[in-house]
């Protein structure tokens, strides 16, 4: 009998990449990023009533806005989405200043994340990232025969740009950063991305996930989208997901020059789309009320952590988003159990030889709960 791995491999070989898809994504999403987290397994935060800050989502969301739109659109339920979905591309386009064919929509940017992996394995090649990172491009690219390059973080826990230009490699097809960061929140500064861009583009494609983007304050925002618009070999992707609360209505977006999108919008699977994603996406893009809320609230209940790990003299990257990494004070698997028994889901890392915490930002509230739990976890 074929086991998974095998069967895997002949799916490969046969070229049937789309009911692969779904299946690798969700294998690859759910996966542990550390010995601790084998061991302990993953729980889900429902099954146990946990306070989820494992998932970087946002507590205060979807907003009033998005709210109303997905009751408005339960009434088209019985329709297919297809049409609707142009419509926001057409919107998402007209509103980032590109065509239309410069955007691909996605069920989350997890989609489009898997697509862009994928296609660099099936071409040949190899992707080159800073690690820790959002690993799933290059998960995905690996399960397609892809190697995956890694580069360490600096000791601030911020993207090395100048280790990750000297890494690239003649076969370096696609080099993949995370601004801001998961999972330390850190953010680069904009002109030496922007520079570090311009050039790693000339030998490669530079996919630039910006999730977190809008956790920056509007003045401090510099989006790669620019350098798209210039021509350049750059993928942009962001995500209705995060600030703005919508991480289970499933959309995301890229934006990139359409012969870079080609090969990837060719693999996705059909009616990916639902109308209560779009609606809802629809209603809350550019809702800076919401995201500024969003903002203020998630930068309270940061400070509270960073004020906690300052107090236990623990370091931490200098987050700008909803996630904080510091390495963990006592044995990985021993936190994790702990801290779930006290209600908690965070997810535990390795990296450097060494086991951090990742937690994610919940309220003001959750947070104060979390740390005095935490604090006699590690006790
Ligand atoms: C950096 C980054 N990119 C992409 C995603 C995927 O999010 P989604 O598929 O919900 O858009 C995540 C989720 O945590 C993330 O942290």
């Amino acid at each position: 009998m074929q086991n998974r791995r095998d069967w895997l491999k002949s799916m490969i070989a046969l070229g049937a990449t789309m009911p692969l898809a779904t299946v690798l994504a969700q294998e690859l999403m759910a996966a542990p990023v550390s010995k601790a987290e084998r061991i302990h397994g993953i729980t889900s935060p429902l099954e146990k009533h946990l306070i989820r800050l494992g998932s970087n989502e946002n507590p205060y969301g979807p907003s009033e806005k998005a709210r109303k739109a997905i009751i408005e659109s339960i009434v088209e339920g019985n329709r297919y989405a297809h049409g609707m979905a142009r419509e926001l591309r057409d919107f998402i386009a007209e509103k980032e200043g590109v065509a239309p064919e410069y955007v691909l929509m996605g069920a989350g940017s997890s989609e489009l994340l898997c697509l862009a992996g994928m296609t660099v394995g099936l071409e040949g090649g190899a992707v080159l990232s800073a690690y820790p990172t959002f690993r799933l491009l290059m998960d995905y690219a690996a399960k397609f025969n892809a190697r995956w390059d890694k580069v360490n973080l600096d000791a601030n826990l911020t993207h090395d740009l100048e280790a990750m230009a000297s890494a690239v490699k003649s076969d370096t097809k696609m080099i993949f950063v995370v601004n801001p960061n998961n999972p330390t929140g850190t953010v680069l500064n904009a002109d030496k991305l922007k520079s570090y861009c311009i050039e790693m583009a000339k030998k490669a494609v530079v996919f630039v996930d910006e999730a977190y983007i809008e956790f920056l304050e509007p003045s401090e925002r510099r989006s790669m989208i620019e350098l798209v618009k210039e021509g350049r070999n750059v993928i942009v992707s962001r995500t209705f997901s995060k600030i703005y609360g919508l991480a289970g209505m499933r959309v995301g977006y890229l934006i990139a020059k359409p012969d870079i999108l080609k090969n990837m919008g060719e693999r996705q699977v059909w009616g990916n789309s639902n109308q209560a994603g779009i609606a809802a996406a629809k209603a809350s893009y550019g809702d800076e009320e919401f995201m500024s809320f969003t903002r203020k609230k998630n930068a309270e209940a940061r400070a509270h952590l960073f004020k906690y790990l300052d107090s236990k003299k623990l370091p931490y990257g200098k987050s700008q988003a909803n996630v904080v990494l510091f390495p963990a004070p006592k044995d990985g698997k021993y936190i994790l159990e702990q801290t779930e028994k006290k209600g908690f889901q965070i997810r535990v890392w390795d990296y450097d030889d060494k086991e951090w915490c990742r937690v994610s930002i919940g309220t003001l509230e959750e947070m104060k709960k979390f740390t005095k739990a935490f604090d006699e976890v590690i006790a």
